[in-house]
């Protein structure tokens, strides 16, 4: 695989590693038990601590939290939960004064439904706005206009009384859909994106962005033959008419060039499709789009070493010429990637993440090892596993709050009774404890992400695949004529390595020229080297 940027100077996020911080659980520093901007401010050391490059915030804007600020009611304007513009602004200068970036997370295919665009556009037919969200009358039998299901379970239509109409919502009827049909909507989500810009964000993780147009006439989504008991309602349907369409690609490409008129800026897209649809998401030369298709391919396919050998494979072909990589495995949205996989293989997978080809992004908490947390029925708070219990839909495992110390109250997250609980083994599972112990998953976050920033091979470098074969996955990363070869044991055996040559960094803490992989370890090497 060639390197896209040959030639020229990588740009910071080609680099860059981007670390994911879920606002309501990092640090709360006003004693309410919900995480806020000045104790994000508070924690700045420790992020750059670990030797990431940004910070994506999750929503911060005002929000009437149904669901947790991915439901927006003004666009320019800071939660008072989490802070005032005052403390954003100050948040901002203390992250570039770190040498960080800041990435804000941009809601454009619905707001909250106490917008006050939707709270005009719901007043009635005539409304200026009525066309900023998506009304149509009742199916000519009566009913919702057709069949489309919101991820969160149920009709993705919600009827209206007052005005005799339904309005469509792709997820909580509180989350009701812009029409970005109409060119309004576009200029004011655009100004929106300027304010943001202009007081100097780096960029946008773009949520649903595939999502923000839909097929002319609302046709019927088909049926899924592959759906089963266990997965939820959203998989009944392919939303083949609800999500992906052409007139989507035209707005990235405008989201792009209004990016692209401030620098250096960074455009995240989340994008849930399989890998040729993705990569489509780049744009051409000619018209770019996202600097970054968000790749969760490692979030959604089973952890085995010939599996993940595929999917790498795949993905690598399917990229654009000029198309950067990207890979994480852990979001506010996914079941962490300890809890799926188990600590020792957590180590593992850090390890690969931190040295695949492309931007990695880290979320909160993972870099502690935070596994399975069970959350009490009485304290369950996501809208999702609410409205379809049972199903391990529920996201608030991954988004409980960050462990600072053993020896505080709520490990030191809070004054206050945490909105949701803390991993049970917060105890000994905190930055402060595994700060102190050398051979924690922390540190080996920490001298993953310090050994990729000082080798090309590994930030910038080529991608070889060299052996997928049992539990062993073992790969290339070369810079010119320095090469490092990465070899990962997925499973609980110890594995022959016919050569090796001089440790840089194993999972397990090792170094020298071992010849064998013990189990669950990953091992980084000079490669070339007579054993
Ligand atoms: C994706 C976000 O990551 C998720 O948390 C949210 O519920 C949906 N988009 C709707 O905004
Ligand atoms: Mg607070």
């Amino acid at each position: 695989m060639s390197e896209p940027s040959a030639g020229r100077t990588p740009r910071w996020w080609e680099r860059g590693v981007i670390y994911q911080i879920y606002p309501r659980s990092f640090q709360d520093s006003d004693g309410d038990g919900v995480g806020d901007l000045a104790g994000i401010e508070q924690r700045l050391d420790y992020v750059a601590s670990l030797g990431v490059d940004a910070i994506w915030l999750s929503p911060i804007f005002p929000s009437p939290m149904a669901d947790f600020g991915y439901d927006v009611a003004d666009y320019v304007g800071v939660e008072p939960m989490f802070g005032t513009i005052e403390d954003f602004d100050r948040l901002l200068a203390a992250v570039h004064a770190r040498g960080l970036k800041l990435l804000l997370d941009f809601v454009p295919n619905h707001s909250s439904d106490q917008h006050p665009w939707f709270v005009e556009s719901r007043s009635g037919k005539d409304s200026p706005k009525r066309d900023w969200y998506i009304w149509r009358p009742p199916a000519p039998g009566g009913g919702p206009p057709n069949n489309w299901i919101s991820d969160f379970g149920g009709s993705a239509w919600e009827w209206d009384e007052a005005s005799g109409e339904y309005y469509l919502h792709a997820f909580l009827k509180e989350q009701p859909d812009l029409n970005w049909r109409n060119p309004a909507v576009e200029a004011a989500m655009f100004d929106a994106m300027r304010y943001w810009l202009d007081r100097g964000v780096d960029g946008f993780r773009i949520d649903v962005l595939w999502h923000i147009v839909k097929a002319r006439g609302f046709p019927d989504n088909p049926a899924n033959p592959n759906w089963h008991q266990g997965l939820g309602q959203r998989d009944l349907l392919i939303q083949r008419n609800s999500t992906d369409q052409p007139e989507a690609h035209a707005i990235a490409a405008r989201m792009r060039a209004l990016a692209d008129q401030y620098g250096d800026r960074l455009l995240v897209g989340e994008i849930f499709l399989p890998n040729d649809r993705l990569v489509a998401w780049y744009g051409t030369p000619g018209r770019p789009e996202v600097h970054l298709p968000f790749n969760f391919a490692l979030i959604e396919n089973p952890w085995n070493a010939e599996g993940v050998a595929r999917l790498i494979a795949d993905y690598e072909a399917a990229l654009p010429p000029g198309g950067w990589p990207n890979w994480v495995y852990g979001s506010h949205d996914a079941a962490r990637i300890a809890a799926r996989i188990g600590e020792p293989q957590a180590r593992v997978a850090a390890m690969l993440l931190l040295t695949l080809r492309g931007t990695p992004t880290l979320y909160q908490g993972d870099e502690l090892g935070i596994g399975e947390v069970v959350i009490p029925p009485d304290r369950i708070r996501d809208p999702r596993e609410l409205r379809e219990p049972g199903l391990g839909l529920g996201r608030d495992p991954s988004r409980t709050p960050m462990p600072w110390t053993g020896n505080a109250p709520n490990a030191g997250f809070s004054t206050a009774d945490p909105w949701l609980p803390i991993n049970a083994d917060w105890a000994t599972r905190n930055v402060e404890a595994e700060h102190e112990d050398r051979g924690s998953i922390l540190w080996l976050y920490r001298d993953l992400l310090s050994l990729r920033r000082s080798t090309d091979a590994l930030s910038i470098g080529d991608y070889r695949e060299v052996e997928a074969r049992g539990d062993l996955l073992m790969f290339d990363r070369r810079h010119g004529d320095h090469c490092v070869r990465i070899a990962l044991n997925f499973g609980e055996t110890a594995i022959d390595l016919s050569q090796s040559g001089q440790v840089l960094l194993s999972t397990l803490g090792r170094s020298g020229r071992p010849s064998t992989l013990r189990p669950n370890e990953g091992l980084i090497f000079l490669a070339g080297e007579p054993h």
